[in-house]
């Protein structure tokens, strides 16, 4: 039967994809931001996997504000990247596994989770940057990859608590796939952060340390929390740390902290990483 064997935590800001390419991450703006990795790496090393669920939200590339499906599953061979700025050219296609996606996809309806499943799915900078930062560039990756879209975007977007039980259902999901998969599940994104109107550059430290230790540890503490208040709290575009939680219900209640990162401003950002061993 598959396993998942861990979750982790990361940023997928577009400017790590230009640090990368430009060779910056040991600059002094950046080289504390990467070294907080070094940990994740390891663990990787020591925890291979054969698929990496990522859960993110796109931000308009696959989704426009016309069409935006609350879930969204990619059920394809691979995943196509498009320009986003920067001037960096699109990362080459990522190898997906459409017949385990299925699998989730029909396990996930069977609990009354109704996602919408795409044959077709391109990501953008919060699907490709958290591979880039955690796997490094590779010409051929030696797993496939899963893209689960949670809309933050455009509300209504789900509550904290809709992506915790989300997270339950895909644990499950994934621990009845009958093939000796390894699976590992990212949440990215967060943590707090506006990138517009009155509060842009908004970033709270002692609440982004304090969701990092509670989702850790005691995840429903973050449900008690309406999305106005998680924006009131972290800016407009800190209701991304909600995906953390669709991560987090996936794993066991007693899922081991390996390492606990966190470091702002970056970018515009409060950025976290955890990595949790679920085995
Ligand atoms: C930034 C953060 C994001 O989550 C995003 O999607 C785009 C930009 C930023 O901090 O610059
Ligand atoms: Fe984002």
């Amino acid at each position: 039967m598959a396993k998942l064997i861990g979750g982790i935590t990361t940023s997928h800001i577009p400017a790590v994809g230009n640090a990368i390419n430009n060779g910056l991450t040991q600059t002094p703006y950046w080289k504390r931001f990467f070294d907080g990795y070094k940990p994740a790496h390891q663990w990787l090393e020591d925890n291979p996997a054969d698929i990496v669920i990522v859960v993110y939200n796109d931000h308009g590339l696959n989704f426009f504000l016309d069409k935006v499906p609350t879930f969204a599953l990619g059920c394809a061979a691979e995943y196509f990247n498009e320009d986003e700025g920067w001037g960096l050219p699109p990362r080459p296609p990522f190898p997906g596994d459409a017949e385990f996606s299925w699998h989730l996809a029909e396990s996930l309806v069977a609990q009354e989770f109704d996602i919408c499943t795409c044959q077709e799915m391109k990501v953008d900078h919060g699907f490709v940057n958290p591979i880039r930062v955690l796997f490094g560039d590779q010409e051929q990756y030696s797993q496939k990859f899963i893209p689960l879209a949670v809309n933050t975007v455009q509300h209504p977007v789900p509550s904290a608590k809709r992506c915790l039980d989300l997270g339950v259902a895909l644990g499950r999901a994934i621990e009845s796939y009958p093939e000796d998969v390894r699976v590992t599940i990212l949440g990215t994104g967060g943590m707090s952060h506006q990138l517009q109107g009155e509060r842009a550059g908004f970033i709270d430290v002692d609440f982004d340390l304090e969701c990092m230790d509670k989702i850790a540890s005691e995840p429903e503490w973050f449900t008690q929390f309406s999305n106005a208040e998680i924006m009131a709290r972290s800016g407009s575009e800190g209701i991304e740390t909600i995906m953390w939680l669709v991560m987090r219900g996936a794993l066991r209640a007693d899922a081991e902290i390996v390492h606990k990162h966190y470091h702002a401003p970056i970018s515009n950002t409060g950025a976290g990483v955890l990595v949790l061993d679920n085995q």
